[in-house]
């Protein structure tokens, strides 16, 4: 049972640890970390640094020094804060761009080339370049919608068949379908793979690519290029100022929720009423602070524990996802900024809640004590009045209950947890959570010492596959070159001069699952005496 002392100094604690926003319909409650009394003010002279650093970031220096570029999304939502007016200017008329464009495909006015109207987007891009719109899409999206928005993130071709076919499946099929292809860099092979996948599926349909085509990406790029050459239909602007995890309110996120008919001018408010809360160097006023002070505090500053994103509300279930990239790929760091080894980050995970109250938290409440949680609560059940689902008691006030019990159960288990909450989620909210999200990101890679801004571990990944299809390319090669009985993993790869034979291994076994490349595949004793030979 609570004793008395222990409710007043909890509802204490609650008060002097909840930051309300009310002009952005926005909470931040840390009264479930266990600070230490001193934690706040040994950290202030840090986080004044982060500050600084900050306002410098935003004036316009150059704050990814690895990449030697300026970081400007904060401009993408308050143009006359850019450092020039070339930029203020291309942010301006690339907005109205948008939504001049938008406007035409609603309207009719821009038709595909065999249907009265387009009725479907389908978005090629990935990473940075498809997270922040699925996030918006299904966090915003109505059946209603003008168009229906289908995402290209991979590679993988049965996952690109299957958009296809659904494509081919709606109203209007692939004829009223427009392609949007979002690469940043313009040369990211899943993309570019994705394009060339769609570009065939339309002409098997007797469709013009061109004809339903337009690309985001930075001008001069290989995508650009692509684009300028086919004639595709439109082209938008990517900017080396603006990150790929933080580019959703760039031409990035804002093309395909205007496309879908989402209100682009209330998601650059949110962001931007938040972006002012946010500056505030009154560290406790400031959310984004509080935020990126609370992990130092619950990670030890080292990424010790896990962030658990757990969102009671349907619509935020993508939620989690964004963030993993917005936090992973920005804060996993090998390198600090004085190029000390420090292997930095935090791992984020979660979908939504209470589903996941019948999946893993159980384990957070009675296991492994690796993690703290995000909740987001949202205020508004639904638009209209809600039904009884029992006397008195309807499914928002279950679903609050299922969120504030589980809050409760982990602090009673000694599990740190901390609360957003939004009004509702609206353009507005949404605006301002990304804008909350990309700033804590930055002060607290400050407070840690590391460049959030660059993604080395992702260009080793790029490397890495070009290396095993040269190696793929070896291996056929030597096969090709010797008809007969065939090889064995290590004779081919021996033939072909290739000395990984695991990447061998891995690379004849799918080539042999696929009828690609003509290669075929005889069991032998073992998975390595199988031999291999091409038809
Ligand atoms: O955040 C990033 O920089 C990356 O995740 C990119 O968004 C991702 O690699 C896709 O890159 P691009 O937009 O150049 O195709």
């Amino acid at each position: 049972m609570t004793t008395t002392s222990t409710r007043d100094s909890l509802w204490h604690n609650f008060q002097e640890r909840y930051l309300e926003v009310s002009d952005v319909g926005f909470a931040l409650d840390l009264s479930g970390l266990k600070f230490t009394p001193t934690f706040q003010a040994e950290m202030e002279p840090k986080v004044q640094a982060a500050f600084r650093a900050m306002a410098e970031l935003e004036g316009g220096a150059i704050a990814n020094p690895d990449e030697g570029r300026q970081v400007g999304h904060y401009w993408l939502r308050d143009p006359h804060r850019a450092p020039s007016a070339a930029i203020r200017d291309a942010i301006v008329q690339t907005n109205q761009r948008i939504l001049k464009f938008a406007r035409a495909v609603h309207d009719g006015a821009f038709k595909p080339e065999k249907a009265p109207r387009f009725l479907n987007v389908a978005v090629v891009g990935i990473g940075g370049s498809a997270l922040g719109p699925q996030f918006v899409s299904q966090a915003l999206g109505e059946p209603s919608d003008p168009i229906r928005i289908f995402f290209v993130d991979n590679t993988d071709p049965e996952g690109i068949d299957l958009v296809v076919r659904k494509l081919g499946a709606t109203a209007g099929g692939l004829a009223a379908t427009l392609t949007i292809v979002i690469s940043k860099s313009g040369g990211t092979k899943e993309t570019r793979n994705g394009m060339v996948e769609m570009a065939r599926a339309y002409q098997a349909a007797g469709l013009a690519f061109e004809r339903h085509a337009v690309a985001v990406t930075q001008d001069g790029s290989e995508l650009d290029k692509v684009a300028v050459s086919g004639k595709w239909l439109e082209r938008f602007p990517m900017w080396d100022w603006v990150g790929g995890r933080t580019s959703e309110l760039s031409a990035v996120g804002l093309l395909p929720a205007a496309l879908q008919g989402l209100d682009v001018a209330g998601m650059l408010e949110g962001a931007k009423a938040m972006d002012g809360v946010t500056r505030n160097v009154d560290s406790r006023r400031n959310p984004a602070a509080q935020l990126a002070l609370a992990w130092y505090h619950a990670t030890g500053g080292r990424g010790q524990k896990d962030m658990v994103i757990l969102p009671y509300k349907d619509r935020l279930e993508l939620f989690s996802r964004y963030l993993q990239q917005l936090v992973m790929e920005s804060l996993g760091k090998e390198k600090d900024l004085a190029g000390k080894t420090v292997h930095q980050g935090i791992a984020v995970y979660g979908n939504k809640g209470s589903t996941d109250q019948h999946a893993y938290v159980q384990q957070l409440r009675d296991g492994v004590h690796n993690f703290f949680v995000t909740f987001l609560e949202v205020l508004r059940d639904r638009r209209e009045k809600s039904m009884e689902v029992e006397p008195g008691v309807t499914s928002g006030d279950y679903l609050d209950a299922f969120y504030q019990g589980t809050r409760r159960a982990l602090h009673e288990s000694g599990r740190e947890t901390l609360t957003i909450t939004i009004d509702e989620v609206s353009p507005r909210s949404v605006g301002a959570l990304i804008a909350l999200y990309e700033r804590a990101v930055g002060l607290y890679a400050s407070l840690i010492g590391i460049n959030a801004y660059h993604q080395p571990g992702v260009e080793a990944g790029k490397k890495a596959a070009a290396g095993v299809l040269a190696v793929q390319a070896k291996l056929l090669a030597a096969l090709r070159s010797r008809p007969g009985d065939g090889m064995t993993v290590e004779e081919t790869a021996m033939a072909s001069g290739v000395d990984d034979l695991e990447t061998a291994f891995k690379v004849l076994r799918h080539a042999a699952a696929n009828p690609d490349h003509g290669i075929e595949r005889t069991p032998g004793a073992s998975p390595f005496d199988a031999r291999y030979r091409a038809r």
